[in-house]
């Protein structure tokens, strides 16, 4: 959707630009649409303007909930926009509302389950409310190629998904855009009354051909994150778990958020998930690229033994050489979702040793995916009676 080599310079303003970043000869592009290159996270830190993940901020969090996700301590979630002023307030009385969300463009595969898992994480240790947004409209607006009917199928295969991590019926509210809209509607006016077209195009790259629905969307997106205070009676914060490409939406929000009598929303953001092949981005668009929670064990047994990863061509160079293991995608999943901190720090100089072979890495992986997801498809089964404890109308999905 971006002009060709459109090229932005930024600051870091809360309202900014981050279209495309150049690092020496490193390009990388970060859009709520498009994530591409070689992502260096600590120049994101800097270009977005937000704060690291940092010890300190890790032992706020480990004095009140007595427990460090490894998400945090791994630095999956490497950065945040005003956590430590969330805490604060939740150490004042002051409870905070759990936001986070899902474009349902797809199945839901094993890279989206992880940011749902570390938000069921902060539910139970904070003991707080979630709101959980569908943008089935942003889906529809933004591919050329999906119907409302299909995105609806991915809707209803998605909240199937998000009940079966567990989330606390009482405390989670599901909003799906074009079915609850009457909830956020007032809100989003407020919101988009406050935002030109310039800042818009300037955050998000809209150019004179986006189609004008794209435009309207975005007020759309932050309205939850104003809700919680109308439902509340009282100015509630509100902590957004998303992946840091959703950062312009919550710079706009950010923006107008105390002109409207609001507190800004909080964010703690999340890497991105490499794909199984070459290295891209987990797709649901691209299915060889993904293990999605439906998938049969074979399924999933194939798709491991198919990917690419950071070693050599043959058994003789591997021992002589060693492995890539920064660039391998099964190495990253089991660091970040299976190893322990001391079993990844073994695989990872016995794989650059050359005494670890691929296989035996994709063996491990192997066996820990499958039970993991045989686990979610057994609650996924479960969840088509529950349906109706999480939308926030009280009322089941028609499929
Ligand atoms: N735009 C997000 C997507 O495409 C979905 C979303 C809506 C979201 N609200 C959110 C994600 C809040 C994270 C947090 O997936």
């Amino acid at each position: 959707m971006f002009d060709g080599n459109k090229s932005i310079s930024f600051d870091n303003t809360d309202q900014n630009i981050h279209n495309q970043i150049s690092v020496g000869n490193s390009n990388f592009t970060v859009t709520p649409w498009e994530v591409e290159g070689n992502i260096d996270y600590n120049k994101l830190i800097e270009k977005f303007g937000t704060h690291a993940i940092n010890d300190e901020i890790i032992k706020k969090i480990e004095k009140i909930t007595g427990e460090v996700h490894p998400f945090l301590k791994n630095r999956y979630f490497f950065s945040h926009r005003d956590l430590d002023w969330v805490l604060d307030e939740y150490q004042k009385g002051n409870k905070f509302y759990l936001y986070t969300g899902r474009g349902p463009s797809g199945l839901v595969h094993l890279g989206h389950l992880m940011p749902w898992l570390f938000t069921k994480y902060l539910q139970d240790k904070f003991n707080v409310k979630l709101i959980f947004q569908i943008t089935d409209d942003e889906k529809f607006l933004f591919n050329d190629n999906k119907d409302l009917e299909a995105i609806n199928k991915f809707t209803f295969e998605n909240v199937l998904d998000i009940i079966a991590i567990g989330f606390d019926p009482v405390k989670t509210t599901i909003i799906i855009n074009t079915k609850h809209i009457n909830y956020l509607y007032p809100l989003s006016i407020e919101i988009a009354k406050r935002i030109t077209f310039s800042t818009a195009k300037a955050v998000f790259g809209f150019s004179n051909s986006s189609n004008i629905g794209m435009i309207g969307f975005p007020p759309i997106q932050s309205s939850p994150c104003f809700l919680p205070t109308i439902i509340e009676k009282k100015l509630t914060p509100v902590l957004i778990p998303a992946a840091i490409d959703q950062d312009p939406y919550w710079r706009i929000t950010r923006d107008v958020a105390e002109k409207m009598g609001y507190y800004k929303p909080a964010q703690i953001h999340s890497k991105f998930i490499p794909g199984l092949i070459n290295n891209e981005k987990m797709s649901s668009s691209k299915p060889e690229t993904a293990i999605f929670t439906i998938d049969e064990p074979e399924k999933i047994e194939k798709k491991v033994k198919d990917t690419f990863t950071g070693g050599q061509p043959t058994v003789a160079l591997q021992r002589k050489l060693g492995g890539n293991a920064d660039i391998c995608p099964v190495f990253w999943y089991l660091k970040y979702l299976f190893d322990s901190e001391g079993e990844s720090i073994e695989r990872y100089a016995n794989c650059k040793g050359g005494e670890l072979l691929c296989g035996e890495c994709k063996g491990d992986l192997i066996k820990k995916v499958k039970p993991f997801m045989s686990n979610i498809q057994i609650k996924r089964e479960k969840a088509k009676d529950m349906i109706k404890e999480y939308t926030i109308d009280g009322q089941d999905l028609d499929v």
